[in-house]
């Protein structure tokens, strides 16, 4: 059966990337690893790592994304609890065999190479889960 390794991040959506880095870099004084766009998913991600785990800031940048729509809805605050796998494919095809609803039918490679896919918060109690195989 697939594992689940850590947890890599927890993922909190902002407004102003600016705003949201004089708290959590600047006030916390958490070092800003990264800055970057992420076209495919229309937004701009900061990662700020800590041992075992990273804060990650995610801003929208089109107002047509599953993530601006979430911003416009529910407003900025956590968004989601990324866990790292070990096998992505092997959990997605054992998550559908226990009903569990996901949202990517199949795992996104990021720029990274890095492969993930999102849970559906209907099957988890209201928490967007990511699932991430390094
Ligand atoms: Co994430």
């Amino acid at each position: 059966m697939p594992q689940i390794k850590a947890i890599n991040h927890v993922a909190v959506v902002v407004e102003d990337m600016e705003k949201s880095l004089a708290f959590w870099r600047d006030a916390l004084g958490i070092e800003l690893h990264e800055l970057r766009d992420v076209p495919a998913e229309k937004s701009q991600v900061a990662f700020l790592p800590l041992a075992g785990a990273e804060v990650e800031l995610v801003m929208p940048t089109t107002d047509d994304s599953g993530i601006a729509k979430y911003l416009a809805k529910r407003g900025q605050g956590m968004h989601h609890l990324c866990l790292e796998v070990d096998d992505i494919e092997a959990m997605m095809v054992h998550l559908k065999g226990k009903n569990i609803r996901l949202i990517n039918e199949e795992a996104r490679t990021a720029a990274d190479g890095k492969k993930y896919a999102f849970i559906h918060p209907e099957s988890s109690g209201g928490v967007l889960v990511e699932l991430y195989q390094i």
